[in-house]
């Protein structure tokens, strides 16, 4: 039966952790996955987390099934943190929101539903777009192209080439956008230019699909949040998925969530009803855990400020050592200007670097990266920026 099975090649982001893993290199630095580390470079447990979880050990609860579409304070958490509590899609019960397996899990459960709903639609992501979002909607049948997005002349964003691509999209393609720290490049739009993107999505009737998995990680949860509002004003439905696993440093949870905003309350039942069917021949309902802690903080004034302020802390020190980079880079030698690494934003840089340049980084001195020249500045600190600066010297 398996005889003819090909080997598969290795993730090009998680398959990364494993090499690292198996390097005996002791100045290793994992740069490859989007994790954050603190300055100690240790995964941050937050203390909003650990207060929410002390508090349930007081009262430890049995495990039941959970609802397919997860519990119902978190659901309502979610919705209240991408649309806003007071918002107007919340308060006429017009989005459906579904607990999912971390922000992939949303995405995987939304592929599914709208393979069912649009079988012949294509799917547009970015160029380059985030390497799972590729795979993930090719897994659920659709053929994946993209739109244009990183101009690497300009180190910035080919706008018109955007543009021009959603403006030359067939009605009913689905436009997977980053609502805010572009995956890989760090490179967002402006407000003023998401405005343009909702008015051509609009125009062409395209379907969005926003994946939010780092909101808090630009300028603020509320900040990331707003281009969310402008595809409300514009009156589109449209698909959000959110990730808790960086901003809770909640990886393991798998915690996340799929929104769909629909036209009206009826219409949120009858969608929240096939989610559902998806959830339940996948993996039947969410784990208890993860959902439990996420809504225990966002239910809680005191603990969801604790979680802002420490949201605010690690997008703080990400900014500090994009900073610290590129006066690294400077000191060790590096003549090109490396300026636009501030100019980025979110957990990433894409660094310009070539394949090459990443394999010697990795093989020569134990520095992780994507093969496509990302790296995840939220893993810098103190300790190895050094050898990081050091070694991406030794290569340029
Ligand atoms: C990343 O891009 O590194 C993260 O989103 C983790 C992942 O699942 O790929």
């Amino acid at each position: 039966l398996f005889s003819a099975v090909e080997m598969a090649p290795r993730d090009p982001i998680l398959g990364l952790n494993e090499q690292f893993a198996a390097d005996t290199n002791p100045n290793k630095v994992n740069l490859g996955v989007g994790v954050y580390y603190d300055d100690n470079g240790k995964l941050p447990l937050l203390e909003c987390v650990k207060k929410a979880e002390a508090d349930m050990m007081k009262a430890p609860s049995a495990r039941g099934y959970l609802p397919i579409d997860g519990i119902a304070a978190y659901d309502n958490a979610v919705k209240a943190l991408v649309f806003g509590a007071d918002s107007e899609p919340v308060k006429s019960g017009r989005v459906a929101t579904i607990q999912a397996l971390g922000g992939t899990g949303g995405l995987k459960v939304g592929a599914d539903f709208l393979k069912k709903l649009s079988p012949s639609a294509q799917v547009l992501i970015s160029d380059p777009s985030w390497e799972n979002h590729r795979a993930l909607f090719t897994q659920a049948g659709f053929e994946v192209g993209t739109y244009a997005y990183y101009d690497a002349a300009k180190r910035g964003i080919d706008f018109d080439g955007m543009l021009a691509a959603l403006q030359g999209a067939a009605a009913g393609t689905i436009v997977v956008l980053h609502a805010c720290c572009h995956n890989p490049t760090g490179y967002d739009l402006t407000p003023a230019q998401w405005d343009q993107v909702v008015e051509v999505v609009k125009a062409r009737q395209l379907t969005p699909f926003l994946d939010m998995a780092y909101q808090g990680f630009g300028y603020g949860i509320a900040e990331d949040g707003a281009v969310i509002g402008k595809f409300v004003a514009a009156g589109l439905t449209f698909f959000v998925s959110t990730s808790f696993s960086k901003s809770f440093s909640l990886y393991g949870e798998r915690v996340g969530a799929l929104s769909v905003l629909c036209e009206n309350k009826e219409e949120a039942a009858r969608v929240l009803s096939q989610l559902k069917i998806m959830i339940r021949t996948n993996y039947s309902n969410p784990p208890t855990h993860g959902g439990a802690v996420v809504a225990a903080v966002l239910g809680n004034p005191e603990l969801r400020a604790l979680w802002e302020k420490e949201l605010g802390e690690m997008r703080v020190r990400i900014k500090a050592m994009r900073q610290k980079l590129v006066d690294g880079l400077k000191a060790a030698g590096v003549e090109q200007d490396m300026s636009f690494i501030t100019s980025q934003i979110g957990m990433f840089s894409y660094s310009g670097l070539t394949k090459d340049q990443m394999v010697r980084l990795r093989n020569e001195f134990g520095v992780y990266g994507t093969d496509t020249g990302r790296m995840c500045v939220a893993a810098l600190n103190s300790k190895n920026i050094d050898h990081v600066c050091a070694s991406i010297a030794k290569v340029v």
